[in-house]
């Protein structure tokens, strides 16, 4: 791929109605670390091939599992929950994906030997002692970097349950506790803010752990038991909303266009964005609704919407909507009034700092913005198109995210666009470019 994409047309009218996303990332990952631990033969139709789920697939590759993976299907070759092939000086690199490397660590806590965790430039920077903190208390060993990778993980077979608070609102922590409850006899209890339920369900579901699910008005209650087996299973993975997300935004902010998505997961933990955007004035709907395996599945309708409305937001939903914020501000900044945000401090623990790179593309897009205390923010929306001028976007960390949302804002307010490092993409959403191009962007 060239070094960066100049963009310097807005999009209107796409070219196409249709279009579907790539498979979940969320639920990719999950299958490819699930089905490890399961005995037997898993086949996942669908399965996202991105760099994020090959990082998971290589690693339980060096851990001794076959996979085989073709263009229509993935199959994994478990062998047991606790039959991992430890080595001595094993080294397990999860690259740019925070969901491989903290589940992974999860998986590994019947490791007799020292397991080395490592990450690329991003992964190195990204805080390790939240799932740490609760996988000591099982019994489980660490060596780490001040919570930051490179760490070293030893497991033991006497791993014991543990009460757990989870206060971030993290589906990672959460499910790195109940895949280590899964691998411990007698009952985990976790109470944990809401985030999304992917792990609950698959666990309930498709894999018959014994789990009770309870939800109270602040706190999700869940009771994992451990088990000896989990049997292997087959997944068709659905389409990644936060995919979709970037098209709904664009098909949104541009004139005279309509976007149908097909076959997207919409299961209530995810749908943030789409409340959000509904609050505003965003004409969005579900079509063909049906639920697979405790998800919700369905088709998104949006339209080009004028006239959208400002928003406060308090941050009992930033959970559902974590992976797609920076979109949502670039809708506030065409909205008239003043939009607001609260308590998004996690957003800058991604893979970039994206609270501070939201703020930093708004500014240069001359909308007026503040961070108020609490890690919040305040965008004066204006719906104006940008003035005529030169974007320079070049972020190091090279997160795909920050790249997408630029092309998004690049599309939908105009200007002259030059945006760094697209191979980015390849981490969760490899065909974003061609897909833009079937709209009728002309990104070369
Ligand atoms: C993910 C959970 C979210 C999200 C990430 C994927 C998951 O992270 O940002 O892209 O698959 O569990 P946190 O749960 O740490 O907020």
């Amino acid at each position: 791929m060239p070094k960066f994409i100049s963009i310097k047309k807005k999009i209107n009218n796409f070219k196409k109605n249709k279009i579907s996303v790539p498979g979940d990332k969320s639920l990719s990952i999950r299958f490819v670390l699930l089905s490890s631990l399961s005995s037997g033969k898993s086949t996942a139709y669908n399965l996202l091939k991105s760099d994020d789920v090959l990082s998971a697939i290589r690693n339980v590759k060096k851990l001794g599992i076959k996979v085989f993976l073709s263009k229509l299907k993935c199959e994994v070759y478990g062998k047991g929950l606790f039959n991992y092939k430890y080595r001595k000086n094993l080294v397990l690199d999860a690259g740019n994906s925070g969901t491989t490397a903290r589940l992974l660590c999860s998986a590994l806590i019947d490791a007799q030997y020292p397991i080395k965790i490592v990450g690329d430039r991003s992964l190195m920077k990204r805080d390790m002692s939240r799932i740490i903190k609760p996988l000591k208390l099982f019994g489980v060993k660490f060596k780490d970097n001040n919570g930051k990778l490179p760490i070293f993980i030893k497991g033991t077979k006497f791993t014991k349950p543990i009460n757990y608070t989870e206060n971030l609102g993290s589906a990672q922590c959460k499910s790195a506790v109940m895949i280590a409850a899964l691998k411990t006899l007698g009952t985990t209890k976790i109470k944990s803010l809401p985030s999304r339920n992917h792990t609950e369900l698959m666990f309930k579901n498709v894999l018959n752990v014994p789990i009770k699910l309870r939800y109270k008005k602040k706190y999700d209650l869940i009771e994992v038991k451990g088990k000896n087996e989990i049997q292997a299973f087959n997944y068709k993975i659905p389409g990644d909303i936060s995919s979709a997300a970037f098209f709904i935004v664009l098909t949104l902010l541009s004139k005279n266009s309509k976007l149908l998505l097909k076959n997207v997961n919409i299961n209530p933990s995810r749908i943030g964005i789409i409340k959000i955007l509904k609050r505003m004035g965003a004409k969005i709907k579900f079509l063909n609704k049906k639920n697979y395996k405790g998800e919700m599945i369905g088709d998104i309708f949006v339209k080009s919407t004028k006239n959208l409305k400002a928003i406060n937001l308090d941050s009992s939903q930033n959970s559902s909507v974590i992976d797609e914020f920076l979109l949502v501000f670039l809708v506030a900044s065409k909205c008239k009034g003043v939009s607001s945000f609260e308590k998004l401090s996690e957003l800058n623990k991604k893979e970039s700092k994206r609270l501070d790179w939201g703020i930093k593309i708004l500014k240069m897009m001359n909308v007026k913005v503040l961070k108020t205390k609490n890690n919040g923010i305040k965008i004066w929306g204006n719906n104006n198109s940008l003035p005529k001028k030169n974007y320079i976007i070049k972020n190091f960390l090279k997160d795909h995210r920050i790249f997408m949302l630029s092309a998004i804002a690049a599309l939908s307010f105009g200007g002259n666009w030059k945006i760094y490092d697209p191979d980015s993409i390849n981490t969760s959403f490899p065909g974003f470019i061609k897909t833009l191009n079937s709209l009728g962007a002309k990104i070369k």
